[in-house]
């Protein structure tokens, strides 16, 4: 038997939801935060444009709200967003406080920091670090966690399951922990919390082309779905219209704020198309760019567009765009003399698990922020540079009640060890990988930019039948990161199948041949799927709810 862990808060995460939780929860508490991979890596690491808030004298709260709810598309939730956007401006203070090195403006006007523009935004709100916003913010976070005494940083850990009181008998259900796997050693240990919080980010790996890098498998949403929590909005799968297209360039984005300030979308003849789609052309919201561009592609048969900002001056690009100009120097191409060759690739997952403004999800003890939650703030398509914002405003305020509870949370007693007794290594590591390109294949070719009935329905049959080989092959062996990995990839898409097939119509980012317009014959709702009522021992093949030393039962 191994020593359990034992942690005030456990924190599943260290992007800028994660970090920044930890960082605003008192000294006092003791508090553990885990990453599967190094600490830095995540979808924060490589945030481009910037974080969007309210800076600037000409702009105003109304503005930031109005905009937000429009590129909705009518399913935000306005509680949330006025949240956000209230507590924006003190977000970004911390950071700056902290020391994140923001661009500054140059001719020192009026405004400290130079504030870019990107689609859907009526003002100038985008605070950033050139092109280079994630990378400066996850430095400083790293650092300062680094230098606290009341965190203790986990990496290589990646969490397998929470563990929840009604699992293992309890009447009152609560978060108790969380099994996770060492990955050095390799073993799966106990941790043991008053409260416990998932920031693992976006599940956009589900895709085969993603901006995402290969952290984002959708961990945190699959444990909470499997210990019971609600989802919402899983259909609304962010495409980014602007990837570099190469064949060795592994989706690297070509960040928004190149058409923000300027930079026109070209068909190979050099003709602007953006104009047709939405009087906004370049800066119309991500979902109808992306849609455009896809649409273009199809009609024309070519295998991408071009992004063209090569009238700016080589010392503006090279100010503004210092990052993405070196990597397409890498692949041979001089962005300031020539266009840039760009597809959508898969970005952003704007559903989640369903919390409320303090990051409570369903589950007694158990929070959820950054991207794996639905918070209500993106509705049917997130706007630029919400998310990086959404994750401190909402890791902040979750600190705060994490916090309030503490002192009247009793430390969950011992948990029952993982249990490794019926199983064996595997000697068949390609059933993994074999399923997993399938997955992402399907996903790309069936639910993707544009979507009909058909296509759904290919997709969920094939989903099913991979969850139950993948969940047979998670009973039989030895647990690993890729098989850890790809089980909740494969849950994750079975959430997005159901929640695009109930959705019979188009609306933000979820579009349907077979019902192509916005149903306005009534209000809009989100799509909320609830787990089937899951037994207090949850020992049965039903509903399991994932918590238990070795539980695998999908709810659906
Ligand atoms: P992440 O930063 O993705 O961190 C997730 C963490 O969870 C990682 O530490 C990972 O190791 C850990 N983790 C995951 N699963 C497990 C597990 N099972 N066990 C243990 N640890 C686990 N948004 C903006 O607002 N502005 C931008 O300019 C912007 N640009 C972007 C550019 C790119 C290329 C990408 C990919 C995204 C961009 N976004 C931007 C979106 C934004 O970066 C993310 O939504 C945000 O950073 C998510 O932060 P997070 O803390 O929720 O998750
Ligand atoms: C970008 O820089 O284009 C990404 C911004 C975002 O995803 O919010």
């Amino acid at each position: 038997m191994h020593t359990q862990h034992q942690y005030d808060v456990l924190i599943i995460g260290s992007g800028a939801a994660g970090l920044t939780l930890g960082l605003r929860l008192p000294a006092t508490a003791r508090v553990a935060i885990l990453s599967k991979g190094p600490l830095q890596e995540g979808n924060t690491w490589y945030a481009q444009g910037g974080i969007s808030a309210v800076l600037d004298d000409e702009d105003s709260l109304e503005s930031h709200i109005n905009d937000t709810m429009i590129a909705g598309a009518g399913l935000c939730n306005p509680e949330a967003v006025r949240f956000t956007v209230e507590h924006g401006p003190e977000a970004v203070q911390w950071l700056i406080d902290l020391g994140v090195p923001f661009t500054r403006q140059q001719d020192a006007g009026k405004n400290l920091f130079h504030l870019t523009r990107e689609g859907g935004h009526e003002h100038r709100r985008v605070i950033h670090a050139a092109d280079a916003t994630g990378r400066a913010v996850e430095t400083s976070l790293v650092e300062t966690v680094r230098s606290r005494d009341n965190i203790d940083l986990f990496e290589q850990h990646i969490a397998v399951d929470v563990i929840t009181a009604a699992r293992l008998d309890k009447s009152d259900n609560r978060c108790l922990g969380a099994y996770v796997l060492d990955r050095e050693q390799p073993r799966v240990e106990v941790f043991r919390a008053k409260c416990v919080v998932l920031a693992t980010g976006g599940a956009s790996k589900v895709y085969l082309y993603t901006s995402n890098p290969d952290t984002s498998t959708g961990d945190g949403i699959a444990m909470a779905w499997r210990a019971g929590c609600r989802v919402a909005n899983m259909e609304f799968n962010q495409f980014h219209p602007t990837c570099l297209y190469h064949p060795k360039a592994k989706s690297f984005l070509i960040t928004e704020a190149v058409r923000g300030e300027g930079g026109k979308l070209l068909l190979p003849d050099g003709k602007p198309f953006m104009q047709r789609f939405d009087q906004r052309a370049e800066l119309a919201p991500r979902d109808i760019v992306a849609r455009a561009i896809d649409h273009e592609m199809k009609r024309l048969g070519i295998d991408h567009v071009l992004l063209d900002i090569s009238h700016k001056s080589a010392a503006f690009i090279h100010e503004h765009f210092p990052t993405v100009q070196q990597r397409c120097l890498d692949f041979g191409i001089d962005m300031t003399r020539e266009p840039i060759p760009v597809v959508p690739a898969a970005h952003y997952t704007c559903g989640g698990v369903v919390v409320d403004l303090q990051g409570r999800s369903d589950l007694p003890g158990l929070y959820v922020v950054g991207e794996a939650a639905c918070t209500g703030l993106h509705g049917a398509n997130r706007m630029a540079s919400n998310s990086l914002l959404e994750c401190l405003v909402f890791a902040s305020a979750a600190a705060d009640d994490i916090q309030a509870q503490l002192a009247a949370t009793p430390m969950p007693p011992e948990l029952p060890e993982w249990d490794e007794s019926n199983v064996t290594d595997s000697d068949e590591e390609v059933v993994v990988s074999h399923n997993w390109d399938e997955l992402r294949h399907f996903m790309w070719d069936y639910v993707g930019i544009v979507r009909t009935n058909k296509r759904l329905e290919r997709a969920r049959r094939r989903a099913e039948l991979l969850q139950s080989e993948i969940q047979e092959y998670y009973w039989n062996f030895t647990v690993t990161n890729d098989l850890l990995e790809l089980r909740n990839l494969v849950q994750v898409a079975v959430l997005i199948i159901r929640s695009a097939q109930l959705r019979k119509e188009s609306r933000g980012l979820h579009y349907t041949l077979d019902y192509p317009q916005p149903d306005d014959s009534q209000p809009p709702t989100a799509t909320v799927l609830t787990p089937r009522e899951v037994s207090p021992a949850g020992h049965g093949t039903s509903g399991g709810n994932g918590a238990g030393p070795r539980s695998a039962v999908s709810p659906l």
